[in-house]
């Protein structure tokens, strides 16, 4: 069965907002700050009407409309995965008892902070993908980064209504709180690094869906397993968004390759800069940089929260109900990877505390999925260039290998080395720059700018030629 969702209503949702008034009350006195917010810090780009995806159900089938709509008429709402009366609470001192309807006093701080943490990386890349809008290659592109952003918009919805729902006053300044921090302020910036970054240009919006937003995929996976089962059903239901933003970064890096891969065979050199492709190298230093500081959203290797999260039922692991173990994890172990005396050894360590590794290991082979793919349509041109996932331990600052140097490969370099060599390795501003340069908009439907491939097909069955987003008059030319 699915719930469907009234759009009738000031906040669409499915958690029965009208028949708690206080609840209700406190949302609407929070929904026009967010307005203000997306206002300012939203998409820079006027436009008349944007084709977007609104969910309207949480079920399995037919949960979407796609209309034209002004994208501040967007109906961001609260929507929770359906409940399962039955769950049980599947890992940690507590597996096997029901899930908590609400807030366990114990794990309330821990709870807080997690969702917290989750709901402040939902509008720091709205406010990084700002201004993207006014190089976008295509209407159809420029509608695809539109939709990411309005639904960051939602699912910081979502992490309000957890707060305000089940937090207290203490929820209800933080959510304010979340529309007070912003992406690279000097005085009150974003919590975590990656999301300080600015999102300059297409290709790093592309780099940032693919490795960024699949650390959101991951960090959501966690707690959609989570104990507190509104959380869990918050998360579950945000996946489903999330799959299509991911979709946007393999594709659009996708096509990045093809056009350069074409240029490359046609011209038969690399530098493909003079005939308005994006050369291969620059497309790997953009590509390294951007997996290097999400792997540094997934926190140190060895941390006791993570393992005292786990136990406390608060935060699973990917998939926790697929692992075949005891789920509880009191004296396991495994390896992991640290620099000794200038050489990577393994260490065996209690896996318990070793959460977050588990869960970026299980990221990183993900990562790899798309990379095949890319190395794909370079091998269908013919061309003997890869791409590559750099070693786990280049350019991080966080965790075994900070402090350490690291090239791609995984060589231990001294510093001396690391300064000569790190410029083939992570954009350089002449990169950022040649990349720019290329950065013209293209506002005619089916037209793509010169630097990117078409997709194979349009949204939701529509061409790929699809008048996708209507722009306002001052936003043209
Ligand atoms: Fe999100
Ligand atoms: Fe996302």
């Amino acid at each position: 069965m699915t719930v469907p969702i009234d759009y009738a209503e000031r906040i669409p949702n499915n958690v029965g907002l009208a028949g708690d008034r206080r609840l209700q009350r406190a949302l609407e006195g929070w929904q026009p700050k967010f307005l203000d917010w997306w206002r300012e810090l939203g998409p820079a780009l006027p436009t008349k009407d944007v084709y977007l995806r609104t969910a309207i159900a949480v079920g399995r089938d037919g949960w979407a409309h796609f209309a034209h709509v002004p994208m501040e008429q967007y109906r961001w709402g609260i929507f929770l995965a359906e409940r399962d009366p039955d769950r049980a609470i599947a890992f940690g001192r507590h597996k096997g008892e029901p899930a908590w309807q609400q807030v366990p006093g114990e794990h309330r701080a821990v709870l807080q902070r997690l969702i917290v943490i989750q709901g402040d990386t939902e509008p720091a890349s709205v406010e990084q993908q700002r201004i993207l809008g006014r190089t976008a290659p295509s209407l159809y592109d420029l509608r695809n980064l539109f939709q990411v952003n309005v639904e960051e918009g939602r699912h910081l919805w979502a992490m309000v209504y957890l707060l305000h729902a089940f937090f207290g006053r203490e929820g209800r300044e933080e959510a304010e709180q979340l529309l007070h921090r912003h992406s690279g302020d000097h005085d009150s910036p974003r919590i975590l690094g990656a999301f300080n970054e600015q999102t300059t240009d297409w290709l790093q919006f592309f780099m940032f869906t693919y490795f960024t937003d699949r650390d959101g995929k991951y960090q959501l996976g966690t707690l959609k397993e989570s104990g507190f089962d509104p959380l869990a059903r918050t998360c579950e239901f945000m996946l489903k968004e999330e799959a299509h933003h991911m979709f946007v970064g393999t594709t659009g890096v996708q096509r990045i390759v093809e056009r350069t891969a074409r240029l490359m065979a046609e011209h038969d050199t690399e530098d493909v800069l003079g005939y308005g492709g994006i050369p291969l190298p620059i497309i790997q230093r953009y590509l390294n940089f951007q997996f290097s500081v999400s792997l540094d959203l997934f926190g140190s290797e060895q941390s006791t929260n993570a393992g005292t999260y786990y136990s406390a039922g608060v935060k699973g692991r990917w998939q926790e109900t697929r692992r075949d173990d005891d789920h509880v994890l009191i004296g396991a172990e495994r390896t992991m990877t640290v620099v000794e005396d200038g050489k990577l050894v393994g260490k065996s360590v209690p896996l318990l505390n070793a959460l977050n590794l588990d869960l970026r290991d299980e990221y990183v082979a993900d990562c790899a999925r798309g990379v095949k793919r890319w190395n794909q349509v370079l091998a269908d041109a013919g061309l003997p260039q890869r791409l590559h996932l750099p070693h786990e331990g280049f350019h991080r600052k966080v965790g075994a290998y900070a402090g350490h140097h690291l090239a791609p490969d995984g060589r231990i370099l001294d510093a001396a080395a690391w300064q000569t060599r790190s410029r083939d390795w992570l954009p350089t501003p002449e990169d950022r720059a040649a990349v720019a340069s290329l950065m013209l908009p293209e506002y005619e439907p089916g037209r793509f700018a010169a630097w990117i491939a078409p997709p194979r097909a349009g949204i939701n069955d529509r061409p790929v030629e699809f008048d996708y987003v209507h722009l306002a008059e001052e936003g043209i030319g």
